[in-house]
C-alpha cells in the first residue's frame, strides 16, 4: 500500500491468516486484556471490517482493525510492536487506516481509548480525532474510564 515518509521505511497491507502468530504477540504484550485470535479471524472474513498490518524490514511492526456501519467506522484495535514504538509506524498505520476509512465512504470514525493512555491520544490528537464522550469504566485490567474520539471525515478529499 504505502510507504513511510520520515524515519520509518515501512509498508503497509491487508492482514492475512499467516501473520496472526506475529499479531497475536503484539497483541498480547500491547494490552493487560488481549483480543482472542478468533476475533481476529472472525473479522477478516467480514467485508465489513478492514485488518492492516506495517511490515519494517520484512518483520511484523504493528497492525490496526477497523469495521463499518453505514457511514460511520470504528478503530478498535492499533498496537506497535514494543520495538518499534516511537519511530512513526503507529502514524503511518492510522493514517492509512484513515485513508481506507474514507475510501469506504465513512463520515465519522470512532474509536474508545484509555483516560491515561497519553501517547496514543496524542496521536489520535495530530489526526483531527476530538474527544465526545467518555464510557465510564468500560476497562478492565485495571478498571479504567474510556475516552470515545471521533474523526469527522466529510470534509476529506475522496
Ligand atoms: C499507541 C501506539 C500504537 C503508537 O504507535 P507508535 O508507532 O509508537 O507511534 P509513532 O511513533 O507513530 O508516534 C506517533 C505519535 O504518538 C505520540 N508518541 C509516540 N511515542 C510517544 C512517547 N514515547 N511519548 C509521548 N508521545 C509519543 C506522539 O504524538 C507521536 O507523534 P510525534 O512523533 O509527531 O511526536 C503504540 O504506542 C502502541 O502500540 N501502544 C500500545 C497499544 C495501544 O495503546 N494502542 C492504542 C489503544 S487505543
Amino acid at each position: 500500500m504505502a510507504a513511510a515518509e520520515g524515519v520509518a521505511p515501512a509498508t503497509v497491507r491487508a492482514m492475512r491468516p499467516a501473520d496472526l502468530d506475529a499479531v497475536m504477540l503484539i497483541e498480547r504484550r500491547s494490552f493487560t486484556a488481549p483480543w482472542e485470535e478468533s476475533t481476529f479471524r472472525g473479522l477478516m472474513r467480514r467485508p465489513s471490517a478492514a485488518l492492516l498490518v506495517a511490515e519494517f524490514e520484512d518483520e511484523l511492526a504493528g497492525y490496526s482493525v477497523m469495521w463499518f456501519a453505514a457511514d460511520e467506522g470504528e478503530l478498535g484495535d492499533i498496537a506497535v510492536t514494543p520495538e518499534r514504538r516511537g519511530t512513526g509506524v503507529g502514524r503511518l498505520l492510522l493514517r492509512e487506516s484513515i485513508a481506507v476509512a474514507v475510501s469506504r465512504g465513512t463520515r465519522a470514525l470512532y474509536l474508545e481509548v484509555r483516560e491515561t493512555n497519553e501517547v496514543a491520544r496524542r496521536l489520535y490528537a495530530t489526526f483531527g480525532f476530538a474527544v465526545v464522550g467518555v464510557r465510564k469504566l468500560y476497562y478492565t485490567e485495571p478498571v479504567e474510564d474510556a475516552i470515545v474520539m471521533k474523526l469527522a471525515l466529510q470534509d476529506e478529499v475522496r
